[in-house]
């Protein structure tokens, strides 16, 4: 059976922190094309780290509606799971494996945080059951460009 991947590289940028003070930091990727071959969503994935290492991952692609209205700037965050660290300008290879959901706009952060955790199980399961090891090959791609691969 043939799976279908989306992959994004880029290099993380410093976010608002907002992530941070919700207890689920990101880390922010720039998306090349602002109208999009993907649309917004949140996914289950995977991240590389420039040392090669895979990190499992709840995926944001949007413009955070609950913050910024229709209008906000378009961009990728990843959530890595179980993970402390800093990877700002650290360039990642980020794999979108499973849709979970539509983006929405929450009337509160206590909702927000609430999808999140909903988000994270989700992402936990798919990620266990899709190991690392079977993900396709990324490719070559310009930074921030979204690109459709098979396993
Ligand atoms: C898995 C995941 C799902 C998200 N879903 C939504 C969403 O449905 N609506 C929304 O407005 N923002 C969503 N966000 C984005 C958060 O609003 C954002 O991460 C938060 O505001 C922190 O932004 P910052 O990194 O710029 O500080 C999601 C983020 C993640 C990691």
């Amino acid at each position: 059976m043939t799976s279908e991947y989306f992959v994004v590289r880029g290099t993380v940028e410093h976010g608002d922190e907002r992530g941070r003070e919700l207890g689920f930091p990101t880390a922010n990727i720039a998306l090349r094309d602002q109208s999009g071959s993907i649309g917004d969503g949140v996914w289950a994935g995977w991240v590389r780290r420039a040392d090669g290492t895979h990190l499992p991952a709840a995926i944001s692609v949007g413009r955070r509606p609950t913050y910024y209205g229709a209008d906000g700037y378009r961009l990728l965050e990843a959530h890595i799971l179980d993970f402390k660290g800093d990877l700002y300008d650290e360039t990642l290879v980020v794999w979108l494996g499973a849709h979970l959901r539509e983006q929405q706009k929450y009337s509160s952060a206590e909702d927000l945080i609430t999808a999140l955790k909903n988000d994270i199980a989700a992402a936990t399961q798919w990620t266990a059951a899709h190991p690392a090891a079977s993900l396709p090959a990324a490719g070559e791609s310009e930074l921030g460009e979204v690109r459709r691969v098979e396993a």
